[in-house]
């Protein structure tokens, strides 16, 4: 049988990947922001997921105004990095799992959640600078990568609620699959940030803690949180932490926290990255 072996939350900022793309990751700028990170490297070439579902936003890159899926599910067998302006990023191509993929689709639809499946799909820095955070530079990713998109950037995203609610059904569905495959789930974007207007630049360490330590500890009532206080207290970016919400919902009610870090600034962003386990 599938099991979830993993919950990753991390944020999804470009300049990380232009970063590793790049060779400055011993830099003064970002040497800490990297070590931040080994704990996690380290423990998942342990763990070794088959699949990673990734849940993530597309930033107007494959999805624009013309087509707005609240939740998109990835059930192709292979997706090309998108190219954001300065060409795709240099990195391997992610390869889907539609056999999984498709049992997904099925038991989250008959479950009522009604998501938009997608077979053509190219993936923006939203999940592709995750895999790196999680794998480094490898000549290909070392696992199979179900994307779960979510609608965060054009009014009106899902309620923490309804993301906390897909967790907890995909876990059904991974649960209920056949195949003896090991399963993370990643929540990516956020914490708070906010790239344009007036408060541009804002960012709010301690509401961060706080939200990561009720993530942990009370999903519940973190889901309860409504998108106004987000906006207000995270900023207008802040608000693709929701997306954590379905990695929290897929993990155990109580979980292990395997690895926590979280450092200010990195790019415009306050830079989270949790590691949950079960048991
Ligand atoms: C930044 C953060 C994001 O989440 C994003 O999508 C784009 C840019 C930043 O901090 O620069
Ligand atoms: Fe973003």
């Amino acid at each position: 049988m599938a099991k979830v072996v993993a919950g990753v939350g991390t944020s999804h900022v470009p300049a990380i990947g232009a970063a590793v793309g790049q060779g400055k990751t011993q830099e003064p700028y970002w040497k800490p922001v990297f070590e931040g990170m080994q704990a996690l490297r380290d423990r998942l070439a342990e763990i070794r997921p088959d699949v990673c579902i990734i849940v993530y936003n597309d930033h107007a890159s494959y999805f624009a105004l013309d087509l707005i899926p609240t939740f998109a599910l990835g059930v192709g067998s292979q997706f090309q990095p998108h190219d954001e302006g300065y060409g795709p990023r240099p990195v391997p191509v992610v390869k889907g799992d539609p056999q999984f993929g498709w049992h997904l689709a099925e038991s989250l639809i008959l479950d009522e959640f009604d998501l938009t499946l997608v077979n053509e799909l190219t993936v923006d820095h939203g999940l592709t600078v995750p895999l790196s955070v999680a794998f480094g530079q490898p000549g290909e990713w070392p696992c199979r990568v179900i994307p779960l998109c979510v609608n965060v950037v054009q009014y009106p995203p899902p309620t923490g609620n309804r993301c906390l609610q897909l967790g907890r059904a995909l876990r059904r569905a991974i649960d209920a699959y056949p195949e003896d495959i090991k399963v993370a789930i990643f929540g990516t974007g956020g914490l708070s940030h906010q790239l344009q207007g007036e408060r541009a630049g804002l960012i709010n360490a301690s509401y961060d803690n706080v939200w990561l330590d009720q993530l942990i500890s009370d999903p519940e009532r973190v889901a309860r949180i409504s998108h106004l206080e987000l906006l207000r207290e995270t900023g207008s970016e802040g608000l693709e932490c929701i997306m954590w919400l379905i990695m929290r919902g897929a993990l155990d009610p109580h979980v292990q926290v395997a690895h926590r870090f979280y450092h200010v600034p990195v790019s415009n962003t306050a830079y989270g990255l949790l590691l949950l386990e079960n048991g």
